[in-house]
């Protein structure tokens, strides 16, 4: 908009100028700048919940439409609606709902981006990562680390979706995408199932161990752990305000969070406990596992139930109440890179 306290000549002289330095590919700074540096976290991500009651009957629609070989991946991409057509659920992440039928293999192939599944619905399909099948159970939390071969098969005889979480949106900025097939539709398998988890997810670690991978050597986190382990601590009844009972997953490498990009949490919120309001520059998508609840985001309020998938953006306050009984939330933001990068804030109000 053209500032009415400059002399219009001045303005047109401005524009002249403009438009002769554009022909350089040039343009001033002092025009955008402050769109470009804001007092605070100006984000086109916007709060959104869907339901997976309404979402399931399009997901099993693809089914019918487009074989999981024929798709690669068979997934429908959850778009923020404040960004729609740019494959992201927030700026940083993508993610999507994915589709695998009894007797479907989605192929192997490797890329950059880093994945996690977070297990929606069925039971007993697997992935099998770097020469090891994990079956899956919903809740579970399973990791496909960057550049490590993946594919995904169903044996049940039910459908399985779950929700795949990607830092896409994040390596496009950093033009860092590479991808491969793999020469067949299923990789060999060099390892028994389960041997990751006990190797290096049961307080023990390989005497010498040497990684220099960055991602969890545990590739699956199976949530009937996870769950047991919060209804223990859930005894102490040491609630913090703004979360409850959240725990981090971990790296038992380094005690890092489980992957290099995205951080994944698992909530528990005891039934009537209301939180305190609380903002963060993550932009976060929770999935809820169990009970029932609101989250109050910016002017909003979300009702989730069971499978609900919603968006908290960044720097945007929330408080979160679990209601009819013990609610439990997953849920995964971008924290890693932030914190990395010395940039990550989180601010708690006082109720
Ligand atoms: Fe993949």
């Amino acid at each position: 908009m053209a500032d009415t306290t400059v002399d219009p000549e001045v303005q047109t002289l401005r524009q002249a100028f403009y438009q002769r330095i554009d022909q350089h590919d040039l343009a001033p700074l002092w025009e955008v700048m402050h769109k470009l540096v804001t007092p605070e976290p100006n984000s086109p991500c916007v709060p959104v919940l869907w339901h997976y009651d309404e979402l399931r009957p399009f997901i099993m629609e693809a089914g019918a439409l487009i074989t999981a070989k024929e798709a690669e991946r068979r997934v429908l991409v959850l778009e923020n609606p404040g960004m729609r057509g740019h494959s992201c659920i927030t700026r940083s992440l993508y993610a999507g709902l994915q589709l695998i039928l009894p007797g479907e293999v989605a192929p192997s192939h490797r890329h950059t981006q880093s994945a996690l599944r977070f297990v929606i619905e069925g039971s007993g399909a697997y992935t099998a990562v770097d020469g090891e099948k994990t079956l899956m159970e919903p809740g579970d939390f399973v990791i496909t680390p960057q550049w490590t071969w993946h594919d995904h098969g169903n044996d049940s005889d039910a459908p399985m979706v779950w929700l795949d979480g990607l830092d896409v949106p994040l390596l496009q900025l950093l033009d860092a995408s590479f991808a491969q097939p793999y020469e067949a539709d299923e990789q060999p398998l060099l390892r028994p199932e389960g041997d990751a988890l006990a190797r290096y997810g049961s307080g023990l670690m390989p005497v010498d161990y040497d990684t220099r991978s960055v991602t969890s050597p545990v590739f699956n986190y199976p949530y009937v752990r996870t769950r047991e382990a919060l209804e223990t601590m859930k005894r102490s009844e040491a609630w913090e305000p703004c979360h409850g009972l959240k725990m981090k997953y971990v790296n038992p490498v380094n005690g890092d969070y489980a992957m290099p990009t995205m951080a994944t949490f698992m909530q528990l919120l005891p039934k009537g406990f209301e939180t305190s309001p609380y903002r963060s520059t993550d932009s976060t998508i929770y999935v809820c596992v169990e009970g029932r609840g609101r989250t109050a985001v910016g002017e909003q309020i979300f009702a989730w139930g069971p499978r609900d998938i919603f968006v908290v953006p960044s720097w945007t306050r929330h408080h979160h109440v679990a209601l009819e009984d013990d609610a439990v939330l997953f849920s995964f933001s971008d924290r890693p890179v932030q914190q990395k990068l010395g940039l990550w804030r989180e601010e708690r109000s006082a109720v």
